[in-house]
């Protein structure tokens, strides 16, 4: 069982938006291939694609519409086979999007299936409708209206939690599994380091598919995350990757350590991390897009939990920033303090005990979209949530909450210099999506050789993961009730880090849990030391033994 993965940093990149290689406006293999230099000087050994397969992009690429090709707005497979030849001869790893909840409608598979040819008739969740003519249910879907949409081909209706182009998978058919098992071999075979696992915990749905209570969304939403057979099949695939050097990390909404520790705790461990969400909540109900104020006690208990809940017992994951949510500065620091809370924000999780990822463009503090209409933010949930909020809230504070809450802000391209279109792809091109317009003062170039900049700070901190005591150390918070302070210490033999982070632009005490006198100020985003906290400041100390009585 790999273990590699305790002591390593990943680098996600969404591949539309990364670097435009070919010149057509969509990032594409080439232009990773480019950056990799980039982005082993972050310090990050790892890298997760978002899904690089041939796709319709309903969902742009979570809507997969073969599983062993590369989409040809990226490349080739060759060229994938000379990306991994090359990462690998850097000593990097490099792991897939795993997207088997569902597939594209236009998927052959979901095509022969609604015609009814075998083997393909129950490789998909189909229903008849019920007698009135309603839906088999009443589960909604996360992304569009109703979790079932008719098909006229078969006369019956199929099962979709997300998008209608996203038919879900019948995983209750041996041959579905079967095929999901040739589908990790296909990319071990070609030499993938693991998988980053779509919406894993969704593919046992209840027995029956029982209705929901009356829930304002996301019916269903309990009768199939963490459904009854989700630990038998995770089962059945790990065998496959057993026998392969590989890393499993599933995506899980709704997951709590409790929960976690059956599925990623000890050896007989079924897969080895997972993607949590309950610190991604912390200014928001549930989904991004349903709005309230920032709470500091909220991400504060949800990151400790998973701290304490895992310790010695089940291997964390720890990110702020990937292609479905906002831009953390935007939401959990602030723009006026872009840096400053940038820093701040990325000490307070790359100092935790985990795998860090690092979404591409987060290190350069890139912040969100503010575009003046609806139309300008292409995704698909996006719409449908302003649609929905819009009934609600009318259209004015609908477009706000929305662009507060949306993932298009994440997905804008990387700014990688002052040049047009930020150097995403040449002058001239028109790329795929708007360019954040605060490109000519955030980019990489202005940041490379500027010892203070966001870019080399997130250089130092994922250099210094390395130390045992941050794989290693023992984990504790104090202050805990602080609305403003986000105070843990971690430990380990003879040292001790202390961390401390202002979430607010007010000058803060510190109360200090032990004398500091003596001890180093390893990281902070400010010159020299102040009685009070200044504008999302962080310190990070260091302790050792014989420096202080504190140990
Ligand atoms: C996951 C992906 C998200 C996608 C959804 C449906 O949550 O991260 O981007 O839209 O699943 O596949």
């Amino acid at each position: 069982m790999a273990e590699w993965y305790k002591n390593m940093s990943f680098y996600q990149i969404w591949p539309r938006s990364f670097m435009d290689g070919s010149g057509d406006g969509i990032g594409d293999l080439k232009g990773v291939l480019e950056k990799l230099d980039y982005i082993q000087s972050l310090g990050c050994e790892g890298i997760w694609f978002s899904p690089l397969y041939p796709s319709p992009n309903a969902d742009y690429g979570y809507d997969v519409a073969d599983y062993r090709d590369i989409n040809p707005e990226y490349g080739t497979l060759e060229e994938f086979k000379t990306l991994l030849d090359e990462a690998h001869s850097r000593g990097m790893k490099v792991i897939m999007d795993l997207v088997v909840n569902h597939t594209s409608d236009e998927h052959p598979w979901f095509q022969a299936s609604r015609r009814r040819e075998e083997p393909y008739t129950d490789y998909y969740i189909w229903r008849p409708a019920r007698k009135n003519g309603k839906h088999p249910n009443n589960w909604d879907s996360l992304f569009e209206g109703k979790a079932w949409e008719y098909d006229e081909v078969r006369g019956e209706y199929y099962l979709h939690l997300f998008a209608k182009k996203q038919p879900d998978l019948n995983m209750e058919n041996p041959a579905v599994r079967q095929e999901v098992k040739g589908i990790y071999r296909f990319w071990l075979e070609l030499g993938v380091d693991g998988f980053r696992e779509d919406v894993i915990t969704f593919i046992s749905k209840a027995e029956g598919l029982p209705n929901d209570l009356l829930m304002p969304a996301a019916k269903g939403l309990r009768h199939y995350s963490n459904g009854p057979r989700l630990h038998e099949y995770l089962t059945e695939f790990r065998h496959v990757t057993d026998e392969y050097d590989c890393v499993t990390i599933g995506e899980a909404p709704r997951m709590t350590p409790e929960k976690a520790l059956r599925f990623i705790g000890g050896d007989d461990r079924v897969l080895d991390m997972f993607i949590h969400f309950e610190h991604m909540t912390a200014d928001c109900f549930m989904a991004d897009y349903i709005r309230r104020p920032f709470s500091l006690r909220k991400l504060k208990s949800a990151m400790s939990r998973w701290q304490t809940g895992l310790y010695g017992r089940g291997w964390n994951t720890l990110y702020i920033e990937n292609h479905d949510h906002p831009r953390v500065i935007s939401r959990y620091g602030s723009e006026a303090y872009r840096v400053a809370s940038g820093k701040m924000l990325a000490a307070m999780y790359l100092l935790q005990q985990g795998t860090a990822f690092v979404y591409q463009g987060q290190e350069l503090g890139m912040t969100d979209l503010d575009l003046p209409s609806i139309e300008d933010y292409p995704d698909v949930s996006t719409q449908h949530n302003y649609q929905r909020l819009a009934r609600v809230l009318g259209k004015e504070r609908a477009l706000r909450w929305t662009k507060a809450g949306t993932r298009v802000s994440a997905r804008t391209p990387v700014q990688w210099s002052d040049a047009p279109n930020a150097g995403f792809c040449p002058p001239g091109v028109e790329p795929w999506l708007r360019v954040n317009p605060n490109y000519p003062e955030v980019n990489a170039a202005s940041q490379e050789n500027d010892p203070d900049s966001l870019l080399n700070f997130y250089r130092s901190l994922l250099r210094f993961r390395k130390e045992p005591v941050v794989r290693y150390g023992s984990f504790r918070e104090y202050s805990p009730r602080s609305r403003r302070l986000y105070i843990y210490e971690r430990a380990y033999r003879d040292e001790k880090l202390l961390v401390v982070c202002s979430f607010t632009e007010r000058a803060v005490a510190f109360p200090a849990p032990y004398p500091l006198a003596d001890a180093e100020k390893l990281f902070g985003n400010y010159p020299g030391l102040t009685d009070m906290m200044r504008p999302y400041e962080v310190r990070v100390y260091r302790l050792r033994a014989d420096e202080s009585s504190a140990i």
